[in-house]
């Protein structure tokens, strides 16, 4: 499974490419609003510093304009995917975009059904959203492990990305499920590399080591 970073912060995603762990990066249009500066600017900047995937969401309501932002975005970088609601204007704009060859991600995806569209139209990525399903008291790893078995049972080609992630069971729970990425926010990616025993079990190899090299340094000044 690759993990993508689900931000526009650059420091974060410099972060976690020194990690070795980054395959990629999604962003939506909440993401950029943190940075607080023009979305071509934090785009360009993305696309350069990831050689993966980089998911760039277009915001354009009707189907055609949001076709011709698609073409735009999809210009920015070979690395680029277009990022299309999973809306019948979506579904339209992607399906041109797919026919132009260009990769496209069906995000807000909420159901094995609209799962099952992102695949008919040849989406390179569907994109459903775990946590957001579990907030309205639904199961969102369930819609997960249906989606990942309808894709295996029809042999679509489109990867499943487990997107809204909150926790690192959720991580754990999308690879089970078989999901071809995870994105993840920075938060989770340091809590995922976290475990309380690998902190105890590093004090003590660090307080042994220390306490040899003064034995040995005691030895010396003895001998
Ligand atoms: C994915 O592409 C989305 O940007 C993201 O995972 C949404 O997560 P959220 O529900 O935490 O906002």
């Amino acid at each position: 499974m690759r993990l993508f970073l689900d931000t526009a912060n650059i420091e974060e995603i410099r972060t976690i490419k020194r990690w070795g762990v980054l395959s990629g990066i999604t962003t939506n249009p909440s993401l950029i609003r943190k940075e607080n500066l023009g979305a071509d600017l934090v785009w360009k900047e993305i696309l350069a510093e990831v050689d993966g995937d980089v998911s760039l969401e277009t915001t354009e309501p009707e189907a055609g304009a949001m076709y011709e932002q698609g073409r735009v975005l999809a210009s920015y970088g070979s690395n680029a995917v277009v990022k299309v609601p999973m809306t019948p204007a979506g579904l339209e704009a992607g399906k041109r975009l797919v026919q132009d060859g260009i990769r496209i991600n069906v995000t807000l995806v909420f159901s094995p059904a609209q799962a099952i569209l992102a695949a008919e139209i040849g989406a390179y990525i569907v994109s459903p959203f775990i946590g957001r399903i579990d907030d309205g008291a639904a199961d969102g790893m369930h819609a997960l492990r249906q989606i990942c078995e309808i894709y295996d049972i029809q042999a679509y080609e489109t990867e499943v990305l487990a997107a809204s992630l909150r926790h690192p069971m959720h991580v754990v729970d999308a690879a089970l499920a078989g999901a071809d990425i995870a994105t993840l926010p920075f938060e989770v990616f340091e809590k995922l590399v976290k475990h309380p025993l690998t902190d105890a079990g590093l004090k003590k190899f660090d307080a042994d080591w220390n306490e040899l090299q003064q034995q040995l340094s005691g030895k010396k000044e003895g001998a």
